[in-house]
């Protein structure tokens, strides 16, 4: 018999394909196979990898803004999660020059968006392994005709740099496992001509003089989705002041703009404190936004560092990309036909925001307005979107419906009391729909599944519960 086997491996070697039933008995690191080149997202499959599990990225990146090129090394350390012969990372453009694993040189391959490497040995399940990729270039920001409004991750204008990635640009500018479900802490270690200024997520650890350049040290040292990971580089002033509970609040401002936009913002601390005491402790340890001196159009809520352009500096918009420091970035969706989860909280959180700040029935009103618009306006459903309703309306306004709804039904008590446990439960992951769903029907101690299935799923609004 086992002759015979290793007879038909040998076959199926010299014949150049692999079997297909089941691992040979040859030699036990033959059991290790390739990862998968995408996690099965609904929506962008190739988007992730299988096979590892990335724990920390250092991107240690030489950017000259003025020519928009970039060169450096990421480094990332992983854990493979079954035994490895092959993996892939996300990366769609630039010039890879060399990769090595444990600083041996490994094999590597490109196509498309996906960076194929294979180490000179398989690598063993659990097994911690350390990746650096050598690259440079110009990356080349992804422009998605389904999602026209932005072109998503690097962004060069007029050598003024900023990174907004939602939902699969982060692989313009670093190779990266890149879907939602592998979070990880960071270092960004940017050099750059003076009289640059790099911000970045996290906490500025270090500035490092090296005369006509500067190296920009952030860490980020809380579990982060890809999607958030940020870079900010041009002409910023750093306007820093103390928070409520030791979080620091600072933005990065264009220098003509400062005394506008330090008032326009100037709320940022007591939402901070806010948010604390409705849902939990700010997250992350500081919290800012990062002004660009041109408009874009929108604002995006980047891990401890919201981008935003001109026309957002609003009461709400600050709010809302606030708010999804909680919902969003520390408690993420797991999957993106899902971006409810994040929008429909972030809207609601808002409008919470809002409603404290001008009392009355501010928030129950406006919903119920919303309410007949989405009805006269036929708006379909927040859950189970496509790629061109990502960030639609559906999202947004039937997705916060869903929250007020299950507090009409279970009432403020219980309601505050989900809100709270979800997002302990959930912190620092990713949740899913159902996830959502579990969440209510424990606490409220009644079955919900068919109530929210309808305000998630049924074409039309049910009715507004009593
Ligand atoms: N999440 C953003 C918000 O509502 C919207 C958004 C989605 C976005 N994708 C983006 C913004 C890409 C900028 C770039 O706050
Ligand atoms: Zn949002």
């Amino acid at each position: 018999m086992r002759k015979l086997a290793v007879w038909v491996g040998l076959v199926l070697l010299l014949a150049g394909c692999r079997p297909i039933v089941g691992p040979p008995s040859v030699a036990p690191s033959s059991a290790a196979t390739a990862g998968l080149p995408g996690v099965g997202d609904p929506i962008f499959p190739l988007l992730g990898n299988t096979g590892y599990d990335v724990q920390h990225y250092t991107l240690d990146l030489t950017v000259d803004a003025a020519r928009n090129l970039l060169k450096g090394t990421a480094t990332l350390r992983s854990e493979a999660t079954q035994p490895l012969a092959a993996f892939n990372l996300d990366l769609l453009g630039m010039n890879v020059s060399a990769v090595t694993i444990a600083d041996a040189p490994a094999l590597f391959a490109r196509s498309g968006q996906e960076l194929t490497i294979t180490p000179t040995a398989p690598l063993d399940a659990g097994a911690i392994f350390t990746t650096v990729v050598a690259y440079d270039g110009t990356p080349t920001p992804l422009a998605d005709p389904e999602l026209a409004f932005i072109k998503q991750g690097w962004n060069n204008r007029d050598g003024t740099i900023f990174v907004v990635s939602e939902p699969g640009g982060a692989m313009t500018w670093y190779p990266v496992n890149n879907h939602p479900t592998d979070k990880a802490t960071y270092t960004f270690r940017i050099t750059v001509d003076e009289p640059n200024v790099v911000a970045a997520n996290g906490v500025l650890r270090a500035e490092i003089d090296l005369g006509a350049q500067r190296t920009y040290v952030w860490e980020m040292a809380q579990p982060m989705a890809s999607y958030l990971a940020t870079v900010a580089i041009g002409d910023f002033v750093r306007i820093e002041t103390p928070g409520p509970d030791g979080v620091v609040i600072r933005h990065y401002f264009p220098p003509e703009d400062v005394d506008a936009l330090t008032r326009a913002f100037a709320n940022t601390g007591e939402m901070v404190t806010f948010y604390s005491e409705l849902v939990d402790d700010y997250p992350f340890d500081e919290y800012g936004v990062v002004m660009m001196p041109f408009s874009l159009g929108f604002a995006l809520e980047t891990q401890t560092l919201s981008v935003f352009g001109p026309e957002m500096a609003m009461e709400g918009v600050n709010a809302h990309e606030l708010a999804h420091q909680w919902f969003g970035d520390a408690v993420t969706l797991d999957a993106w036909d899902e971006t409810w989860l994040n929008e429909g909280f972030a809207t609601y959180l808002q409008r919470l925001w809002l409603e404290n700040e001008l009392g009355g029935d501010f928030l129950d009103k406006g919903m119920r307005q919303y309410y007949e618009n989405l009805t006269v306006f036929k708006t379909p459903p927040p859950g189970a979107v496509e790629e061109a309703t990502l960030f639609s309306e559906a999202v947004y306004e039937r997705g916060a419906w869903v929250l007020h709804a299950l507090r009409l039904k279970i009432g403020d008590d219980l309601f505050w009391q989900f809100l709270r446990t979800y997002y302990a439960r959930f912190k620092d992951g990713v949740v899913s729909t159902e996830d959502f769903i579990a969440t209510a029907n424990e606490v409220s101690g009644d079955d919900l599944t068919d109530f929210l299935n309808a305000w998630i799923y049924d074409e039309t609004m049910p009715p507004i519960p009593e």
